[in-house]
């Protein structure tokens, strides 16, 4: 009887779980355009690409590779917001124009730098489970003076 009843709990509990997978894919990535890319507004070596993409895509672009993790509901709800937040403190898919938004674009190249050097980004709690994200002093310097020449020219720019 014990046993018929462990059973049927362990059923239910499982029912539960399909239901709950079921309900929490992760959402589809946002359309892109790709004239609001990055890459369309300022230039783009191949290897700062690289970086960017292994490093902060999966939070500040609209190609978010959603991780196994996200399948499970609390740790959905979890990427999800962080996701959310990360996209609209920048979006390198939706890349402020170096002209009419000068101060904005280079404001976060700027801050760009300035987070890979505190080693606020990526998040501490996404290196725990995506250690290829971890960048190496060199790649950060890659970086750097790839956004700090960037964030000159905007405002050589402007001055003409
Ligand atoms: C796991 C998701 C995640 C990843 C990966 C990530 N970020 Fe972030 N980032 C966030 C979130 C969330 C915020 C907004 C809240 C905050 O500042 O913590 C943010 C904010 C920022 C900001 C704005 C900071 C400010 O002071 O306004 C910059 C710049 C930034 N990230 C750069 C990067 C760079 C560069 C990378 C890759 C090397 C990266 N992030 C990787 C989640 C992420």
């Amino acid at each position: 009887m014990q046993r018929k009843g462990a059973l049927m709990f362990s059923g239910g509990a499982g029912c539960l779980l399909l239901v709950a997978l079921a309900v929490s894919r992760p959402p589809a990535n946002p359309h892109i355009d790709p004239a609001a890319r990055l890459q369309a507004k300022i230039e783009v070596p191949s290897q700062v690409d690289r970086i960017l993409r292994k490093a902060c895509f999966d939070c500040h672009s609209s190609q978010t590779r959603w991780p196994w993790y996200s399948q499970l509901p609390p740790a959905l709800w979890m990427v999800l917001r962080d996701v959310e937040k990360a996209r609209s403190a920048m979006n390198f898919s939706d890349w402020p124009d170096p002209l009419g938004k000068a101060n904005r674009a280079s404001g976060l190249l700027l801050a760009v730098c300035a987070v890979l050097r505190a080693e606020r980004m990526p998040p501490a709690r996404y290196l725990a489970l995506h250690p290829e994200a971890r960048l190496s002093a060199a790649e950060v310097d890659t970086i750097c003076s790839w956004s700090q020449t960037q964030a000159a020219h905007i405002a050589s720019l402007r001055q003409k």
